[in-house]
């Protein structure tokens, strides 16, 4: 038994089905359903006996002390967090909330479920937090790519909270012998991702004849990752992660924003042609930047490959197809998380924005 926090959410309910089909093991799910966590995108494990879902708060203590205690899991995998950098940026409260307060609460009911095992079940045990490359900063363009040595500069309040939980993480290992692993890693993308990433966002209101908001000039840089190479790479960190570290996780696969979303418009001219030849990069806008927003990312996965001998299985090119394809396929999916909630945050995110727009500069 393992016990996932998150895992309603994009990377989480990814890890669950790919966790289920891959496993016999059962897992306990704590997810408390923010507007990010999507019981929909679970329901095929509707009569799996094997996914028990808790709807719950990691920062509520006394909960995740009860459930660690009734299941005695042999792992924790922490993905639950407040996860959109535009939402930091007009509301941090609650990233510093759930992302430090909730990973503090969960580390000290970690800690002391821990103390209570002994032999075999101590020695298996492990947090592994699920953390990002957002952490390391802003990188100029011929600047090698971040190292598991890189320093901490988090430019945003996602960024900072997340920094500030992957510190707690290090520290209940330090200080008390919690045997946890961290992973780093780049842009995710993929089936079931919320339609507010940029992905997702651009192939919704492609699909929706909305404009394209591309912030700034376009050009930040971003290292795509496939989710099921993501999913695959926490297993193995899992199974084989030296206790205490951590390991970037990248695609390998640097991407300026723009050719993102061009490539992204070319694929829905192939595979859902507007009328009359119109192209879908015609709604592409370039809009008011997002404040502090870091120029590129770009991970070295050396480590996780040489020592846990990982590697992605997409490129950039496979994996996008199958996205784009999956949205397709899944409109049901994308309607019933695009509710009114969803429309009052573009409003909020993209109003003051339009006032800006200009056209694509070809
Ligand atoms: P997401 O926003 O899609 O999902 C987050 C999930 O956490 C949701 O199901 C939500 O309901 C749940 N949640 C939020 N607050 C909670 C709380 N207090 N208690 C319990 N559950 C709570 O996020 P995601 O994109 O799937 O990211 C998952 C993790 O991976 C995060 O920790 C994120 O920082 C990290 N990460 C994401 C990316 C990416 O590109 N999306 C890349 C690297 C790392
Ligand atoms: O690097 C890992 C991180 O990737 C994760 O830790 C975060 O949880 C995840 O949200 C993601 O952060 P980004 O800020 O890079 O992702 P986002 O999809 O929001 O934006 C990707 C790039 O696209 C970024 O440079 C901003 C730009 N963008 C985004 C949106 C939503 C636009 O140009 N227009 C948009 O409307």
């Amino acid at each position: 038994m393992i016990l996932v926090t998150g895992g309603a959410g994009f990377i989480g309910a990814n890890f669950v089905l790919d966790w289920l089909s891959n496993h016999d093991e059962p897992l306990i799910n704590l997810d408390k359903l923010t507007y990010a966590g999507n019981l929909a995108s679970l329901a095929s494990l509707a009569n799996n006996g094997r996914h028990i879902f808790v709807q719950g708060d990691i920062a509520d203590g006394a909960l995740v002390a009860s459930l660690l205690e009734k299941y005695q899991p042999r792992a924790i995998v922490h993905f639950a967090a407040e996860s959109h950098v535009d939402r930091s940026i007009h509301g941090p409260e609650a990233f510093l909330q759930t992302n430090i307060i909730g990973t503090f609460q969960l580390l000290q009911a970690a800690r002391q479920f821990f103390a209570t095992l002994s032999g075999q079940a101590a020695a298996q045990f492990r947090f592994l937090h699920v953390s990002t490359d957002e952490v390391y900063g802003s990188l100029a363009p011929d600047a090698p790519a971040f190292t598991e040595q890189h320093p901490y500069e988090p430019n945003s309040p996602y960024s900072a909270s997340k920094a500030a939980s992957d510190h707690l993480v290090r520290a209940w290992h330090h200080t008390y012998g919690l045997p946890v692993l961290t992973t780093n890693c780049s842009n995710n993308y993929g089936p079931l991702q919320f339609p507010e990433k940029l992905i997702p966002l651009m192939i919704h209101r492609g699909l929706m004849g909305e404009d394209l908001p591309v912030y700034g000039d376009g050009q930040n840089v971003r290292d795509w990752l496939y989710v099921g190479d993501h999913c695959t790479a926490i297993r193995r960190v899992l199974e084989k992660g030296t206790l205490g570290e951590t390991y970037n996780i990248g695609g390998r696969a640097e991407m300026k924003n723009l050719d993102v979303v061009h490539t992204l418009c070319d694929l829905l001219d192939e595979l859902r042609p507007k009328t009359k030849g119109a192209s879908y990069r015609d709604q592409i806008r370039f809009v008011t930047d997002r404040p502090g927003h870091d120029r590129r990312y770009a991970i070295d996965s050396t480590r996780i490959a040489t020592e846990l001998e990982w590697k992605p299985s997409e490129t950039f090119a496979t994996g996008l197809r199958k996205t784009v394809q999956w949205y397709l396929d899944h409109e049901a999916w994308v309607d019933n998380v695009t509710s009114g909630a969803y429309r009052q945050w573009t409003q909020l995110n993209y109003q003051a924005r339009e006032q800006d727009n200009q056209v694509e500069k070809k």
